[in-house]
């Protein structure tokens, strides 16, 4: 018995050495301990030995099954190795190819802009302060010395809303209100940049959505020189040059008073007039003035004692002129063979 044990071990473990597949591993290990296996046939024929040849005969076959188990795992675990090895040799990394271009992302031109304007304006004591896209007829007009009857909203067309006296807001200058609101009695210096709407025919010039960034200072002894000041000095530096010409031209807003507008020389066409400066050689970047009195009270500051500025600037006109760009539309037109020219 203890000799067929044996021989049976040997010869399990070179079948065993020449199973190349996972099938041919399945079918050694039915052949030597599957049911019918030839192992368990030994085991099953113990219980006929003379009893004094058990003990010995039982002690064998326990280890020749440990080994034949042992070394079906180490053959599982080896042929894993191998196929892993194969695949390695195999499936190469080519380090030659070259890889996938990252594409890098940029600011958008406006937004570049908009940063610029923030930077400036924060070097003259400015901070950022940002309100809400839709806006109340009441902030929008109403205290911006706008009544329901005023003819003047007329030069702010408007997108309303299904919901009565909820609208888009048309410009920034809803944020006057609400920044005086806020810091009354603090003196004020701030930007307002964002988003505005406006149900206009789009144009080279003008665009149905655009950004705004309203200043506004409110304090003691504020006056339209300060105003003039602040925005000649901005002019230069947004547009890195100290002789560059600008105008301060009358005009009206019932929320200023008196109310300017600054012109920048057209450099889209070199003052020679385009579509962009309509042929007259300037471009409107934004409209200004000193806070009006009724504005100032909504705001819960006496204009007995406080007086104020404040602006409206068009960030895109802004960065059509330091590009020399013709047309308002390849802003948000999202093509990116203009888009990556900036930046
Ligand atoms: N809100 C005005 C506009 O949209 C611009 C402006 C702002 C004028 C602040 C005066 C003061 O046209």
């Amino acid at each position: 018995m203890l000799q067929e044990l044996i021989k049976l071990e040997q010869e399990a473990l070179a079948a065993l050495a020449r199973a190349g597949t996972v099938d041919e591993m399945d079918a050694w290990r039915a052949d030597y301990m599957g049911k019918k296996g030839a192992l368990t046939l030994l085991l099953r024929s113990i219980g006929q030995l003379p009893a004094e040849q058990r003990p010995a005969a039982g002690q064998e076959s326990n280890r020749v099954k440990q080994a034949l188990e042992a070394a079906l795992e180490g053959r599982a675990e080896a042929m894993k190795q191998q196929a892993l090895n194969a695949a390695m040799a195999q499936e190469q990394l080519d380090v030659s190819l070259p890889g996938r271009p990252v594409t890098a992302g940029r600011l958008h031109v406006v937004t570049q802009a908009l940063r610029s304007i923030y930077q400036i304006f924060g070097d003259m004591g400015f901070r950022v302060e940002e309100w809400r896209d839709v806006e109340s007829d009441e902030f929008n007009f109403q205290l911006l010395n706008m009544p329901p009857y005023h003819p003047a909203r007329d030069k702010w067309s408007t997108f309303h809303t299904t919901q009565e006296g909820v609208l888009l807001r048309t410009h920034t200058s809803p944020g006057q209100v609400r920044t005086m609101r806020k810091y009354y009695p603090e003196p004020i210096r701030v930007i307002l940049p964002g988003k505005c709407y406006r149900y206009e025919q789009v144009t080279a010039r003008a665009e149905s959505m655009f950004y705004q960034v309203e200043g506004l200072a409110v304090g003691e002894n504020i006056t339209l020189a300060d105003l003039k000041g602040v925005l000649y000095s901005f002019a230069k530096r947004m547009f890195n040059n100290n002789d560059i010409r600008v105008r301060f031209r009358f005009d009206y807003f019932p929320f200023t008073e008196p109310s300017i507008e600054m012109d920048i020389e057209c450099f889209v066409c070199g003052s020679k007039g385009c579509r962009i400066c309509k042929h007259s050689g300037w471009l409107e970047i934004l409209g200004a003035g000193m806070v009006h009195p009724t504005v100032l009270r909504n705001g819960g500051y006496d204009p007995a004692k406080y007086s104020g500025f404040a602006f409206g600037m068009g960030p895109e006109r802004i960065a059509l002129l330091k590009h020399s760009i013709d047309d308002i539309r390849y802003f948000y037109a999202n093509d990116l063979r203009f888009l990556n020219q900036f930046g």
